[in-house]
């Protein structure tokens, strides 16, 4: 029988979210200070084979899923080779990557080839302008580009969109219509205070209000059923090829079932997004430890699992200064 992570609460984790680098050729606003990122040494990083070596632990526990993020994941060199060897490793059966739609068609072609076939392309709005105005860079069609060939190179394609006031409430409909001829998922996301300053609001339009909106636009909306561990309430509107979720990622309604764990691109392991890390694991590899030593670090990681992203935030000392792009979205 494979061993498991399971935690005080009884939820098993298998889900392993692993950030490969803090870097992004994106500035978002909601991630990232226009300037003046202090990006990790590539020392600093867990290496290709560090990692390999803690995903056939991981696997060993029973994680069976992993999702590759960053920063942006198609920036650190050698990283096709890297998925390469992960798709090796047994018991990982379902790799996923988050990416910000900036991979080149060979990339995709290279991801189908390994058996990568669900992609979430994070994407904020479809105006140019405000794009722009939202990531700091004028790459929208190259993004949108991406998009278009992934459906037609067959992926199951996500697009992620962190909603807020003032920056792309305007964008909510027509994303809903980009349903209706595309078959993708669009997921509305409450902005989470990960933008690397410390400085936050609580998001105005939560997972209520966005339903609210939605649901006055369109009357005939349908809910969908949501898979165990998912984060998104799913909605469709009868006749439309796509559908659409709403994740109330700052409201944190879904804790009671979260399988995740999560391996900072610098080895900090976190159970919960809004705790702070329960170890670092490059920092225990490095000084010499056997598996069995790393494996019990794991293990007593997971034992403290906070209850929920509440109770985890309020072990933090001071509010969350990291960056999504550090901790791994
Ligand atoms: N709030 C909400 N979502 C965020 N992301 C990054 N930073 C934040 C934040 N502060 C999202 C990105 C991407 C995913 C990895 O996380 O848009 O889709
Ligand atoms: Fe880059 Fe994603 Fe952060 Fe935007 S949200 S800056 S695309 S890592």
């Amino acid at each position: 029988m494979t061993k498991k992570l399971i935690d005080q609460y009884g939820r098993t984790l298998n889900y392993l979210r692993l950030s490969v680098t803090d870097r992004c050729n994106f500035r978002c606003y909601y991630c990232m200070p226009e300037e003046g990122m202090n990006f990790v040494d590539r020392k600093d990083l867990l290496s290709y084979e560090e990692l390999e070596y803690l995903l056939d632990i991981f696997s060993s526990y029973g994680v069976n899923k992993v999702r590759i993020t960053g920063g942006e994941p198609f920036v650190r060199k050698g990283i096709m080779d890297f998925l390469e060897k992960m798709s090796q490793i047994e018991g990982i059966n379902q790799i996923t990557v988050t990416s910000n739609g900036t991979l080149s068609r060979d990339q995709m072609i290279e991801l189908k080839r390994l058996g990568i076939t669900k992609i979430n392309i994070s994407l904020d709005s479809l105006n140019k302008q405000r794009f722009f105005e939202i990531t700091r860079r004028d790459k929208f069609d190259e993004v949108f580009q991406c998009i278009l060939d992934l459906l037609e190179l067959g992926f199951e394609v996500k697009l992620n969109a962190v909603v807020a006031d003032e920056k792309n409430i305007s964008d909510i409909i027509p994303f809903v219509e980009l349903t209706k001829y595309y078959p993708l998922s669009v997921r509305f996301l409450e902005e989470m205070p990960f933008n690397g300053s410390g400085k936050f609001e609580v998001p105005k339009w939560n997972h209520v209000v966005l339903y609210e909106y939605i649901a006055t636009a369109y009357p005939t909306i349908v809910k969908l059923s949501d898979e165990k561990n998912s984060t998104s309430a799913n909605y469709q509107i009868p006749g439309y090829k796509g559908s659409f979720g709403i994740i109330a990622s700052f409201s944190r309604t879904f804790c009671g079932t979260c399988n995740r764990i999560r391996l900072s691109a610098t080895g900090e392991f976190r159970t919960c997004l809004y705790g702070p890390a329960a170890v670092n694991l490059r920092d225990v590899l490095r000084s010499g430890a056997s598996r069995e030593e790393l494996v019990q670090e794991i293990i007593m990681a997971v034992a403290k699992k906070e209850k929920d992203g509440f109770e985890a935030e309020s072990l933090q000392a001071e509010a969350p200064k990291k960056s999504m792009s550090f901790l791994g979205g």
